[in-house]
């Protein structure tokens, strides 16, 4: 193995450039020459191939997004674009590929084996919905984004003796909502993973008012619900006073956290040994603590993770442990 390539795809996370400088400076220790291709699949099929040296990617670990950008690419849905992203692999004799990103960028990773380019995958999104990994780069940069928001909505909403509701990103998974929710002590956690009523929600914040709590906090997972509707909905119902924060691409920017900046740079090393030990069509992933490299389809075969436990938990801490929202 000479040359492997490097691209992130998919929505970005922060971490990602951490990750790509991991892969450079690894490989190029490991006397391998790199390449990185921009815009995820989209520039693969462009041709958006460059050499990337050590250089290159000074100065970006703790840099948010991707210095290589990124992009949903519709086109590699297609066999032909397929194959042609594979022979432009072949034309630049590239060896082997690390694919940063989602599911998705799994299954585009996944074709490319197939068609006999090696490749391992490097978990990366917010949401940390990964099959076969505890962990995504960006989870926590996210977490701990939501949670300093929290903190200052918390003392506004409670100067003004307001309850708060803040939607964070999710669409598919609640695990943004779940862990900050924890974090920061809300008292309801609405996540897509667990149906809840929004007439159950409204009884509850009034039995909270009535026991004197003014200030209730409500993190809403956008695949939950509507932030806005939905407050808006609990005040016509209640009458109760809602100050709505839609949290939105705050979460998204922003460079890594330490815990995010160290697990890149473990991933990063990590994907390219894989390459040179022959493992290819494998995400190289997080499980109990520990780095693990694991085949796609046995990754396919995990459940994601929600962390029910975390659920109930945060359920009893926000003491309104009936769940009576539900
Ligand atoms: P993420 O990687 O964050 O889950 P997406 O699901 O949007 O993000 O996937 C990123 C890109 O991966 C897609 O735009 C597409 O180019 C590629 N991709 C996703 N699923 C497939 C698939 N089944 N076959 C081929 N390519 C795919
Ligand atoms: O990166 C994951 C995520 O942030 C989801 O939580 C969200 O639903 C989605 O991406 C939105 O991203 P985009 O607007 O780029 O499709």
């Amino acid at each position: 193995m000479k040359k492997i390539a490097v691209l992130t795809s998919g929505g970005d996370a922060p971490g990602m450039n951490a990750a790509v400088r991991s892969v450079v400076r690894t490989a190029t220790a490991l006397g391998l020459d790199v390449y990185g291709i921009d815009r995820g699949y989209a520039g693969l099929l462009a041709d958006e191939i460059n050499v990337l040296t050590n250089r290159d990617v000074g100065g970006i670990i703790l840099r948010g997004g991707t210095i290589l950008k990124t992009a949903r690419c519709m086109e590699f849905f297609h066999e032909e674009n397929q194959r042609k992203g594979a022979e432009i692999l072949k034309k630049y004799e590239i060896d082997g590929l690390v694919v940063i990103g989602g599911d998705g960028s799994v299954q585009g990773a996944e074709i490319l084996s197939k068609l006999g380019i090696p490749t391992v995958t490097i978990p990366g999104t917010i949401d940390n919905d990964m099959h076969g990994t505890d962990q995504t780069i960006g989870h926590d940069t996210a977490v701990n984004e939501v949670v300093n928001a929290v903190s200052r909505i918390r003392d506004t909403a409670s100067a003004h003796d307001r309850a708060a509701l803040i939607e964070v990103m999710g669409r598919f998974a609640g695990n943004i909502a779940l862990d900050a929710g924890l974090a920061c002590g809300a008292e309801y956690i609405l996540v897509p993973e667990v149906p809840f009523s929004r007439e159950k929600l409204a009884q509850s914040l009034l039995a909270q008012l009535e026991q004197g709590r003014t200030n209730s906090i409500i993190i809403c997972a956008e695949g939950a619900d509507d932030g806005r509707v939905l407050s808006d909905w609990l005040h016509e119902r209640t009458n109760i006073d809602i100050c709505t924060t839609v949290l939105g691409f705050v979460q998204r920017g922003g460079g890594p956290s330490a815990v995010d900046s160290i697990l890149a740079s473990e991933l990063g090393a990590a994907a390219v040994k894989a390459l040179l030990e022959g493992k290819t069509a494998a995400l190289v992933g997080m499980h109990d603590g520990k780095v693990r490299i694991l085949d796609y389809d046995a990754a396919d075969q995990e459940e994601k993770i929600f962390r029910k436990d975390r659920y109930e938990l945060a359920g009893i801490l926000g003491a309104t442990q009936e769940q009576d929202h539900i």
